[in-house]
């Protein structure tokens, strides 16, 4: 199948209602979508306190592991669609508290991604990701998981297009301004598309306000805006592409990877 059914869902999570966030955030999964992105930490919140109150809220939720609510509820909503499922959640890990991707497809069977670039205070809940930019085989694609920050690392974005990703799933939480611009580029410069799943509302629970920026978006190789979602509403964009239409030649003479030079560059 080279065609493929892209999905991003906008929510706007009440902090620490894990049953309602779900609620809410499944039930926006389009109907025939065959590839569906929600948000990073969709289902619990974002700011939390410290470690310990995200631990209270982590699960299992590595391939292996015991999982949770909210790992038994995409699995259960990606069985009932047959769409795979790519979601943001606090991940347990021994004594670890990881701020997590995972991919969950139809049969049940998951996909864990660790958060590399960890922003602001995130630095002082989570443990930085040393699971790489990890690559998978779900709905005929190649499937590549980064969150939110990782945007702001080109590196991150072309460790996945190199590993052979296809589709950049990008479950975000995004604050800053520029990230849906950067990911035209990022498309562009790897010629690979990108869904980009971002939250709207605000939290303050640390004296520190914060606003999410809405704006979730699917973007193609070329860098062509396919859907972009307002600032301001829930619900979820859906686009038909094409696996085909991925070139990495961009004229007869230059392959955007072929034509790398490392030896010149201080990577
Ligand atoms: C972010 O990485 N959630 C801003």
């Amino acid at each position: 199948m080279s065609t493929l059914n892209l999905a991003v869902v906008q929510t706007s999570p009440v902090f620490g209602d894990i049953p309602g966030n779900l609620r809410r955030a499944l039930d926006l999964v389009p109907v025939g979508c065959d590839l569906a992105v929600l948000p990073e930490l969709f289902a619990t919140g974002y700011q939390f306190r410290d470690t310990a109150e995200a631990m209270s809220m982590a699960e299992e939720a590595a391939p292996g592991g015991a999982g949770g609510p909210i790992v038994q509820a995409l699995v259960a909503r990606a069985a009932a669609t047959g769409a795979t499922l790519v979601a943001g959640l606090a991940e347990k890990a021994g004594a670890a508290v990881y701020n997590s991707a995972v991919l969950v497809r139809p049969d049940g069977s998951r996909e864990i991604y660790r958060k590399v670039h960890l922003f602001d205070r995130e630095k002082e809940v989570f443990r930085p990701g040393d699971l790489g930019f990890p690559v998978f085989d779900a709905c005929g694609a190649k499937v590549g998981l980064m969150i939110c920050f990782d945007w702001i690392f080109p590196e991150a974005a072309r460790s996945l297009a190199l590993a052979g990703a296809q589709v950049l799933c990008h479950p975000s939480n995004l604050l800053l301004p520029w990230c849906p611009e950067a990911m035209v580029t990022r498309c562009q410069e790897n010629r690979v598309f990108a869904a980009t799943a971002n939250r709207i509302g605000s939290e303050d629970r640390t004296g520190q306000r914060l606003d999410f920026i809405g704006m979730s978006e699917i973007v193609s190789p070329l860098g062509d805006i396919l859907r972009r979602m307002g600032r301001e509403e829930e619900g979820a964009a859906m686009a038909a592409i094409d696996l085909e239409a991925i070139e990495k030649q961009v004229t007869p003479r230059n392959h955007i990877f072929n034509d790398r030079r490392p030896d010149q560059y201080r990577i």
